[in-house]
């Protein structure tokens, strides 16, 4: 049966915990690996702008000795003409092993997968689901942290379309002792469905406030993100949430020594740049991290032998 990653639950936390071991043996051992998709392609199908999960990905295959092809924006596909996500990828099923696919329609990765005979990685759909850079998210907090469960994990920013903070939450909510500070304007609060399906039902903590000052000195881990301008429907309304937290060295003063900010990236103001010196600063780390932790990914859903 052909396995795909479309909604980050689509991975058992035994699995998480295995890919994560992979990924660290990758980071320690690369050589080990150089090999072990000779003669695969993958194929990147990317319907909307990217620059670190597409080249992420195909320096993950080509790290292991594959090949990559696709195309990097709907105008250069023949989704311009017409052509349907169904009838894509039963195409690309015919040229490659492996597909990473990412869209502005919520649910067109699903779709996708339905009609696939290749492994299909939902790269982002919308404001909806990005599991890969949850991986990454994890990855990193793992590394910095040493562990998954009881932190206090601060999310800031765009709560309502950031599509990475609602797959890490879905994530971390299966993680003993999570307790969630939800950051936000009003307007960008987190989603009812992730209050309601994901966060009650299993009795997890968590607050939500305006204030990024005021919660700063309690959190083991800040998720920095930016206002999705892509998303909104209203440029004026773009422009008076853009700047609604900068994070600054200064304001740092009052965090943790160990508090690391992470932040999926692009970054636009929310961080400023003279937080990136200092050692608490984790969100390129992430970067190289996602390249790892895809490598463990691809070898996984393409059920490659593993060396001892
Ligand atoms: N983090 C992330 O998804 O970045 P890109 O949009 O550049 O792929």
């Amino acid at each position: 049966m052909v396995r795909h990653l479309i909604d980050p639950l689509d991975l058992s936390v035994s699995e998480i915990d295995r890919l994560l071991n992979l990924a660290d043996d990758i980071a320690a051992n690369p050589q080990k690996y150089a090999h072990l998709c000779d003669g695969k392609k993958l194929a990147t199908l990317f319907y909307e702008p990217s620059t670190r999960t597409r080249m992420s990905f195909e320096t993950a295959m080509l790290n292991m000795g594959g090949s990559v092809m696709g195309f990097h924006s709907a105008a250069t596909s023949s989704a311009t003409k017409g052509e349907s996500v169904a009838d894509t990828i039963r195409v690309v099923s015919c040229f490659a092993d492996i597909c990473a696919m990412r869209h502005p329609k919520e649910g067109a990765p699903r779709r996708a997968a339905q009609f696939s005979k290749i492994p299909v990685i939902n790269a982002g759909d919308g404001g909806h689901q990005h599991p890969t850079q949850t991986l990454t998210d994890l990855m990193t907090i793992r590394c910095k942290k040493g562990r998954l469960h009881n932190l206090t994990i601060g999310l800031c920013g765009d709560l309502k379309f950031g599509r990475t903070v609602h797959s890490l939450i879905k994530s971390l909510a299966r993680y003993e002792g999570i307790r969630f500070v939800l950051i936000s304007p009003e307007e960008l609060r987190v989603p009812d469905y992730i209050i309601e399906e994901v966060l009650k039902p299993k009795n997890i903590s968590y607050e939500e406030v305006t204030d990024l000052e005021s919660v700063l000195p309690n959190l083991d881990i800040l998720y920095m993100t930016r206002v999705q301008k892509e998303r909104f429907f209203n440029e004026a309304d773009y422009v008076r949430l853009k700047d609604s937290y900068i994070l600054t060295e200064a304001k740092l003063q009052t965090a943790k020594p160990d508090m690391y900010v992470l932040h999926p990236l692009p970054r636009v103001n929310e961080i400023a740049l003279d937080v990136d010196d200092d050692p608490r600063a984790a969100y390129f780390d992430q970067v190289q991290n996602g390249v790892y932790v895809r490598q463990a990914l691809i070898l996984t859903l393409l059920g490659v032998k593993l060396p001892c």
